[in-house]
């Protein structure tokens, strides 16, 4: 067996990991891959590959990384697990190269000091656990905003890395906010039309049984209007204009 610990090109080119771990990774994957950016957004359609990518990502930080902390999270535990399962698959499937200290059904630690934990996504789980080298919000527009607070300082002190990936859901939240106006972030919007995996028969059929917001928003990366949201977005901007002096408290 091919020890990856001396694999230099596996460490230095995560596509050739990628590879190596039986995927051909699509366009805008090997962008990701290639990466170096420690703040990223993903803002992909359903299907598209964001949670086996960062998968990769989390499996390769761990290995060639010694002494990582990872943390996966999403607003469910099942859905943090699912992203864990990923990495277990490809862990195994590659022959174990760095052997398990730990291995259990919510974390891994390997024999290097690197850990991967899986945790559902409250602002609570997360305290506890500093020196984060790397964490995930996986269907991270539907995380709960307290996370997200909690979340910033903590990698301000490890300075650790973030990604935030998600199909969009609603102009509200977190991923949202960041996606439109944060700073720093490396972005990558990734529509079906994108995702070769995807047909344009498949997405016919879609748009005939689902009602079209819902089509945007799972297919063409948009945020849409919230369901339950009487006002949109727009008709609140417009609503909301500078001209109105406040009756109160500007001081001035
Ligand atoms: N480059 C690739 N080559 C082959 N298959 C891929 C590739 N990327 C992703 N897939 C496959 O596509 C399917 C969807 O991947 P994944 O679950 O990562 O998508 P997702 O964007 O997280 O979806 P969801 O929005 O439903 O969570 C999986 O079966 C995965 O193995
Ligand atoms: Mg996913």
């Amino acid at each position: 067996m091919v020890s990856l610990a001396q694999d230099l090109k596996l460490a230095l080119d995560r596509v050739a990991f990628a590879q190596k771990a039986g995927l051909e990774p699509d366009p805008w994957q090997r962008d990701l891959l290639r990466s170096s950016s420690d703040r990223v957004l993903l803002n992909c359609c359903r299907q598209s590959g964001k949670s086996t990518m960062t998968a990769i990502v989390v499996l390769h930080r761990a290995l060639y990384h010694p002494g990582s902390l990872i943390l996966c999270l999403a607003p469910a535990l099942r859905q943090s697990q699912e992203l864990f399962g990923k990495v277990l698959d490809f862990y195994r499937n590659l022959g174990r190269p760095v052997s398990p200290a730990v291995e259990r059904k919510l974390s891994l630690e390997l024999e290097n000091g690197s850990r991967i934990v899986t945790l559902p996504g409250s602002e609570k789980t997360i305290r506890g656990f500093s020196g984060t080298s790397l964490l995930v919000l996986d269907e991270a527009a539907r995380v709960e905003d307290e996370l997200y607070f909690a979340v910033r300082p903590m990698l301000a002190v490890s300075g650790g890395a973030l990604m935030m990936l998600s199909t969009p859901y609603g102009k509200r939240g977190v991923f949202y906010e960041e996606w439109t106006s944060g700073r720093g972030w490396e972005r990558y919007e990734v529509p079906a039309s994108q995702c070769p995996r995807i047909s344009e028969e498949f997405l016919e059929q879609e748009r005939a049984s689902l009602p079209p917001f819902i089509c945007r928003q799972e297919y063409e990366c948009s945020f849409e209007e919230t369901e339950d949201q009487v006002f949109t977005t727009d008709m609140i901007d417009r609503a909301v204009t500078n001209e109105v002096k406040p009756l109160f408290g500007t001081g001035g």
